[in-house]
């Protein structure tokens, strides 16, 4: 069921640089099939669906700021509206010959996201994003059969790294957590004073400490902001994390760094980084019963260094969220 906690968000659909100026996207979020088009520079997100016969209207091509469909070629402008029907060119055009749901779309980050409400909230930000300073590279999505809510609680999780990532962003003999802030915040929350010991914090090939903050956008939007040499160090990477969630049991997860260092490294590289991390994650998330998030406290053990992913199950129940989440315990997904 999707309600107004999981409906009236912003979900990444694309990269900006994936969408092309000919050819529609199709993608679907919380269950519902959308089409993403480019007019001129407007990008379009509808409900991908053919008014005439209910064709899927990704099938079609765009040609002069206007979507065609593949059936029989019934062409909509920008706004929504049917403006030619090849069967019938002279005829006055239905005002019922329109997309049949429109909906908000916004540019960020290198990502083109959506929202399916009629009245949006605002898009959350991050300052370095406009921070010239530093360098953003989106990449993604990694397709991962699992619930949003569980994707990004594995992003929350820190316990894990030592362990999981042991050898790359973490350290196997260095697995003890020290304890660290949560505040309460107005978008969620905001935990600071997270210390790992890296194998290489920052690609110079020497080991050392490094400080996390990690901080919450929107239920399935979350980032860390990751300090080099001191709580304080000059040098930061930033990443965000945005998930789309098609349905409750497939997701695609986007990732956005952001590095005020490191300019030397290509784009190929860091993306390939980020594909190798969530590669490590993927089975794990993939592998958790019961596949939605538990919303219930009782269910699942909570230790000292799990604060911020149970911070994060309570605040999904304080949004009234239920989409991807169980209150039931170990009920199966049902679509
Ligand atoms: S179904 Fe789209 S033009 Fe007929
Ligand atoms: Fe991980």
């Amino acid at each position: 069921m999707v309600t107004q906690s999981s409906h009236n968000q912003w979900y990444p659909v694309s990269l900006i640089s994936e969408l092309k100026s000919d050819k529609p996207l199709a993608r679907t979020v919380l269950g519902e099939d959308i089409v993403v088009w480019r007019s001129g520079h407007k990008i379009c997100a509808w409900k991908d669906l053919c008014i005439h016969r209910g064709v899927r209207l990704s099938l079609g091509t765009v040609c002069d700021n206007r979507i065609r469909c593949a059936y029989h070629g019934w062409e909509y402008n920008s706004e929504g509206r049917c403006e030619l029907i090849p069967a019938h060119p002279n005829l006055k055009i239905p005002t019922k010959a329109k997309a049949s749901a429109v909906y908000s779309t916004h540019e960020y980050a290198g990502l083109i996201w959506v929202n399916l409400s009629e009245e949006p909230k605002t898009f959350p930000k991050l300052d370095q994003f406009s921070d010239s300073n530093y360098r953003v590279v989106p990449g993604g999505p990694y397709e991962i059969d699992a619930a949003a809510p569980r994707v990004v609680e594995n992003f929350l999780d820190l316990s894990h790294v030592p362990i999981l990532h042991d050898g790359s962003i973490g350290d196997s003999n260095f697995a003890e957590m020290s304890d660290y802030t949560i505040e309460d915040r107005p978008e969620g929350f905001f935990a600071t004073d997270i210390r790992y010991f890296q194998p290489d914090p920052d690609g110079s090939g020497s080991s050392g400490d490094v400080w996390y903050d990690f901080g919450i956008l929107a239920p399935f939007t979350v980032y860390f902001v990751k300090h080099i040499g001191c709580r304080q160090g000059a040098e930061k990477f930033v990443l965000m994390l945005a998930v789309r969630p098609e349905s409750v049991d497939k997701s695609w997860a986007y990732m956005v760094p952001a590095y005020n260092y490191a300019a030397d490294l290509t784009e190929q590289q860091i993306n390939d980084f980020h594909s190798y991390i969530f590669g490590q994650d993927r089975p794990v998330v993939e592998s958790q019963r019961p596949e939605l998030l538990p919303m219930d406290l009782s269910e699942e053990l909570h230790l000292r260094s799990d604060q911020m992913t149970t911070r994060y199950r309570r605040y999904l129940k304080d949004l009234g969220m239920d989409f991807g989440v169980t209150e039931n315990g170990y009920q199966k997904i049902v679509n």
